[in-house]
């Protein structure tokens, strides 16, 4: 079960499912600064993708350092269907007055970015520091959903999914989804 949307030629899809067998070509992960894998989507994306995807992080972070909150890297995707993974850090939710909605934001813009400029088409990302970092689900959904739908009118994608790992964020992405896309006019097709 899905929910679609189009925002200008760019089709969003919101589905339950698990991050590491979509077929889109790149996926996002929910990754830590250290970028050396961790738990929930991190731990299943290196875990799904194997052990190029690490050591491919560990040659970024000797050559810049860890990845800061609200930035992105690529790598390839290993034994992933996808044929890049954005590694995204996310904040770490402290109560909203730390910048968190801001520093969330970039992290979609940051990945988006980077798909742009390698001519990627198709993307998916999962609900970024909704788990280990407690930022609340119905606020990063809004922020996700409306971040990328203002991206996609002015650089559009094929398409972009938000892949949820359970039916209580599907939800919350759902309900969110009808707020952000009637502010621009759009009912799901
Ligand atoms: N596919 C899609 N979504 C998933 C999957 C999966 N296979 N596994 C977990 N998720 C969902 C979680 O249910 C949550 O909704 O991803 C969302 C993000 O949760 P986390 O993975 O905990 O990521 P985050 O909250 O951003 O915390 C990042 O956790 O795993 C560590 O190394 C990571 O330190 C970093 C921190």
């Amino acid at each position: 079960m899905a929910m679609n949307y189009r925002v200008g030629s760019t089709k969003i899809v919101i589905l339950k499912g698990d991050i590491t067998q979509q077929d889109t070509e790149a996926i996002v992960n929910a990754a830590n600064s250290s970028l050396m894998g961790g738990g929930g989507v991190d731990g299943a994306i290196h875990r799904a993708g194997g052990p190029q995807i690490l050591e491919e992080c560990k040659q970024i972070v000797a050559r810049r350092g860890p990845c800061p909150t609200g930035k992105a890297v690529i790598t390839g995707g290993g034994r992933l269907k996808a044929r890049y993974v954005i590694h995204a850090v996310g904040p770490v939710w402290r109560g909203g007055e730390a910048g968190e909605d801001e520093l969330l934001r970039q992290a979609y813009l940051s990945s988006l970015d980077l798909a742009a400029e390698r001519g990627i088409r198709s993307l998916s990302f999962p609900a970024i520091s909704t788990g280990a970092y407690r930022f609340p689900k119905d606020r990063a959904a809004r922020i996700a959903l409306s971040t990328v739908a203002e991206y996609v009118k002015a650089r559009p994608f094929e398409e972009i999914r938000f892949v949820l790992f359970s039916d209580e964020d599907l939800q919350e992405y759902e309900e969110a989804a009808r707020a952000v896309f009637r502010r621009h006019g759009l009912s799901p097709s």
